[in-house]
């Protein structure tokens, strides 16, 4: 990374498959000057998302616009104003927002950015983007908000060694339910018991049916679904009375040409349960409940972060690629540069 100038990875072409080092391209540009009612940022994290790979496909995904072949890639960063001309940006204020995959960028501070300034919490700004921001508010908004865990409810949570299931499985577990992950090979499964779950599931070893048959005789109470498909159908033909469904996401169907089709949603009706969508920029005027509530666990030691720290500008395709081989252990970031608190090795703590 040249220091001196505004690094960026942008769009080469449409990804087939999962992305390849040829969907990208490299440039650098000038660091650009903030005009009046502009500020400038310098980034230091980068998280990656699954949903960076449809912004890739020119899908008009997560409330961005389409990328056409050419542009800067969106993605979410911490990073710090380094210079000034706008009245409610400081010089040295650390912020969260869109800043896209790139080292410099100057912003008048846009709803369509959605920033929002960091507390301090004494700890690495890494959690702006982890417990912090849109990956820790999806797990909040979706388990309590949308799933309304009760003590003692049995949980299961696909996706659970990820960004989003890492922060379930610990949430759920410090409400007092029992707590199912799934997640694919023993290290991840060995991640997910190290934060809590009283059953790891590798959905890569065997049947996940008879998995999920043994680990929860008396039904689900509520299934946190990040990956959909085959999983998803096996959860419908397991469920408690009045058991919840929360759709967070579908990573299994995302490289599928047709969607997986779910056929036994029917199965709702005759333990009068629910299946509910959510979108995390609905809970946006909600968000400081969910900022105050993660910073009070953080602090206590309730909640601790499990982050996979690529470190480097020239990794982050490397990095988005790990979402989809599923080589990613907690949430995938990309360290750009050393920022508060980081002055000491953190790697995939
Ligand atoms: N609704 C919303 O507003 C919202 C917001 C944020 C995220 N999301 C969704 O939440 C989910 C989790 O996102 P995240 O950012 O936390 O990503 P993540 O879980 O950290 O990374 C993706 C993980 O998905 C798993 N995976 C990949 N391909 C799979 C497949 N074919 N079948 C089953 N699992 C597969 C892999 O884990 P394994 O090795 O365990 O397979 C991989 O590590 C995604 O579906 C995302 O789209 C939704």
């Amino acid at each position: 990374m040249n220091e001196d100038r505004n690094c960026q990875w942008r769009v080469a072409r449409r990804p087939d498959g999962n992305v390849v080092a040829e969907d990208f391209q490299y440039t650098e540009e000038d660091i650009p000057r903030p005009g009046d009612g502009e500020f400038l940022l310098k980034t230091y994290y980068i998280n990656l998302a699954p949903v960076m790979r449809m912004y890739m496909s020119g899908i008009a995904a997560a409330g961005e616009t389409p990328l056409a072949i050419g542009d800067v890639i969106h993605g979410r960063a911490v990073a710090e104003v380094i210079a000034s001309k706008h009245p409610d940006y400081e010089v040295g204020d650390y912020v969260q927002g869109q800043c896209g995959w790139q080292t410099y960028k100057v912003s008048r501070g846009t709803k369509q950015e959605k920033f929002r300034k960091l507390p301090d919490i004494g700890c690495s700004y890494s959690v702006a983007l982890g417990s912090l921001g849109m990956t820790g508010f999806s797990a909040y908004f979706g388990l309590i908000d949308c799933g309304r865990p009760k003590k003692g409810d049995v949980v299961v949570v696909s996706g659970a060694a990820g960004g989003v299931g890492t922060h379930v499985v610990q949430i759920a577990k410090l409400l007092g339910c029992r707590v199912i992950g799934i997640a694919g090979g023993a290290a991840k499964c060995q991640l997910i018991k190290s934060l809590g779950c009283d059953v790891a599931i590798d959905y890569k070893d065997g049947d996940i049916a008879e998995h999920i048959e043994a680990a929860c005789p008396d039904g689900i109470d509520l299934y946190f679904d990040n990956v959909g498909g085959e999983t998803l159908q096996v959860c419908l033909e397991n469920l408690a009375m009045h058991s919840r469904i929360v759709l967070c996401g579908s990573i299994s169907e995302y490289l599928l040409d047709e969607p997986f089709g779910l056929t036994n949603y029917t199965r709702l009706r005759r333990t009068n349960s629910t299946m509910q969508g959510f979108f995390i920029y609905n809970h946006s005027d909600d968000f400081d409940r969910a900022e105050r509530d993660m910073a009070a666990w953080l602090k206590s030691g309730r909640l601790r972060p499990a982050e996979h720290i690529f470190d480097g500008f020239e990794n982050l395709p490397a990095a988005l690629a790990s979402l989809y081989d599923g080589s990613n252990h907690g949430i995938a970031l990309v360290r750009i540069r050393r920022g508060p608190y980081d002055n000491r090795q953190q790697e995939n703590r």
